[in-house]
């Protein structure tokens, strides 16, 4: 999914994603002693991870890489004590033995093989570190409303796309394919209400904005426009609901 990852409004997106609490780093991270570690943000995007890792921990080294060189740039541009680099998950550009921390965010539902990237943070992950995966489970998939045209609309949808939507009930197996034996995985229910729901649907429009060619492959000008009007007013609808779930997994190696 090559587009969605480089368009440029996924970053505003991102941005957005930060004030929802569902999303919120704060809460995935608050358990980690990030204190006196050399920390790998893994798939670092836009760099917000980095920018919390940077500002809660102390005598740390934050380093960041992801394929895309714009999203190092902004990482770089966002947190100028951070050093970023440019490498893919599959082949990560550090020696063995690097790090005692890594962190990877809302990045397996994208990756082609899970369990070699896993085997790569294990190559690149100190003796005794520990490894972080965070993804969401759900999304798109979890929205159901009164509208059974849309309904079957939404799951034929599902089915074009080429990221997978529930990356985050699988990061589990993946560490046990990895090899990686010692592992605890929790997961959190969000379903959107209020104010938060108010914010995930500028969210979701955002997100509708940055999967047009998908929409449009699958429906047709006329029919993509009108399925994200729908999706966006059924969003607020009463007799609609719209949850996911997030897992986090925590290892060591
Ligand atoms: C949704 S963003 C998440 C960014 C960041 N982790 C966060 O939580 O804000 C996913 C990022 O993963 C990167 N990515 C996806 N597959 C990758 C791969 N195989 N190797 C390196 N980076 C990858 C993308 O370029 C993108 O920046």
């Amino acid at each position: 999914m090559a587009y969605i990852l480089e368009n440029a409004k996924e970053a505003e997106r991102l941005e957005l994603q930060k004030k929802i609490q569902a999303y919120s780093i704060e809460e995935e991270l608050k358990e980690v002693d990030l204190n006196n570690k050399n920390i790998l943000d893994a798939g670092c995007g836009g760099g917000d991870v980095s920018h919390y890792l940077i500002a809660n921990s102390i005598n740390s080294k934050i380093s960041g890489c992801d394929f895309s060189d714009i999203r190092v740039a902004h990482a770089k541009k966002k947190n100028p004590s951070g050093n970023f680099f440019k490498s893919s998950l599959e082949k990560i550009e550090a020696k063995d033995n690097s790090f005692d921390l890594i962190v990877c965010r809302y990045v397996f539902e994208y990756l082609p093989d899970p369990t070699k990237v896993l085997k790569e943070f294990k190559r690149v992950c100190k003796p005794g570190g520990e490894i972080i995966v965070i993804d969401i489970d759900g999304v798109f998939k979890n929205f159901h409303t009164s509208n059974l045209e849309f309904n079957k609309d939404l799951s034929y949808l599902v089915t074009q796309l080429k990221v997978d939507l529930e990356a985050g009930r699988k990061i589990s197996s993946f560490f046990h394919l990895a090899g990686i034996s010692q592992f605890d995985c929790s997961m959190s229910s969000f379903h959107f209400k209020g104010e938060e729901l108010e914010l995930e649907k500028e969210n979701s429009e955002m997100r509708l904005n940055a999967i047009e060619p998908e929409l449009l492959k699958a429906f047709g000008e006329k029919k993509s426009k009108e399925f994200s009007r729908n999706y966006l007013l059924l969003l607020e609808h009463k007799a609609s609901v719209m949850f996911f779930n997030k897992f986090i997994v925590r290892g060591r190696v």
